[in-house]
């Protein structure tokens, strides 16, 4: 392995545009060993200076951490996310709680950064299975071309579209929905960039807003003046309940465990309401 001083000279001599062709390329190449290690060495200097660039480049190439996201090892309600578990069932009690059966009273549900379109999939067998409109869109065009290709094949209503969550307009600007469901992306965002995302949502949510954040392992969330980054992979920690309020939503539950990891995450979930009620 050559040295850390060594791989800072080649970023500095090799030009980023050229370092990303070789991510790309090195990720293509079979058994290539350490391909994600390289992956993020090749680029560190990259997720310093625009982590925002940085990750929407990663995913929208379906490189290093997304390549972990494939049909074989995400359908199925036994490959569910432990976290994700959590979350439905924290679902299926705010619903009830407010008077709503889950199955007969959501019809419509849009979920930002859906990947392969797993967790729509699995609402659609399980706790929300009377919706007949289930929309996913994400920015890994391979993991939404794999997806819809298993979904067409299984019968299921569930209909993805590639989109940036910075342009969802592009996708369904007059479109409402009565849940909206954003769970692990927004952490890709820098906060700036993030709040334009929960004030689409927010405006777009008829019934519920869910999602799903990084936890601050000491604080909580809500009392953060400034989004945090977690140092493992440069994914920002983020108070949204203060985004949800700049977007006119409120926060109706909540659920922050700090430091608490359940599979490698932690838990911050929000159940948001919008302020008026549309549709
Ligand atoms: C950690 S995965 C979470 C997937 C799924 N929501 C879940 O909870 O299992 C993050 C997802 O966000 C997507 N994503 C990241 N940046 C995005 C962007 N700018 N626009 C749309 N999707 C994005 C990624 O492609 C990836 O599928």
């Amino acid at each position: 392995m050559i040295g850390s001083r060594l791989r800072a000279g080649m970023r500095r001599v090799v030009p980023l545009a050229a370092r990303k062709r070789m991510a790309i390329l090195l990720n293509r190449l079979p058994g290539v060993p350490d391909r994600y290690w390289w992956t993020m060495e090749l680029l560190r200097d990259y997720a310093a200076a625009d982590p925002n660039g940085f990750h929407r480049f990663l995913w929208s190439h379906h490189l290093a951490y997304a390549e972990s996201y494939d049909v074989a090892s995400r359908f199925g309600s036994d490959r569910i996310h432990p976290t994700r578990v959590m979350l439905f069932e924290d679902l299926d009690r705010y619903l009830r709680a407010e008077g709503l059966d889950p199955a007969r009273d959501i019809r419509s549900v849009f979920e930002v950064g859906s990947s392969l379109g797993y967790l729509l999939r699995h609402l659609e067998l399980g706790l929300l299975a009377g919706a007949d409109r289930l929309f996913g869109v994400d920015i890994d065009a391979e993991a939404i071309a794999s997806g819809s290709a298993y979904l067409a094949g299984v019968g299921s209503r569930v209909h993805l579209e590639v989109a940036d969550m910075a342009g969802l307009d592009a996708v369904a600007r007059d479109e409402h929905f009565d849940l909206v469901l954003c769970a692990g992306v927004l952490m890709y965002l820098k906060p700036a960039d993030a709040q334009p995302v929960v004030d689409w949502m927010v405006r777009h949510t008829k019934r519920v807003l869910v999602i799903a954040g990084l936890a601050h392992p000491d604080r909580d969330n809500r009392e953060l003046t400034e989004s945090a980054v977690r140092e493992r992979d440069g994914t920002f920690i983020h108070n949204l309940d203060a985004m949800v309020a700049a977007a006119g939503g409120r926060v109706r539950w909540r659920r922050w465990e700090g430091a608490r990891m359940v599979d490698g995450n932690t838990i911050y979930f929000l159940f948001v309401e919008p302020a008026e009620r549309v549709g």
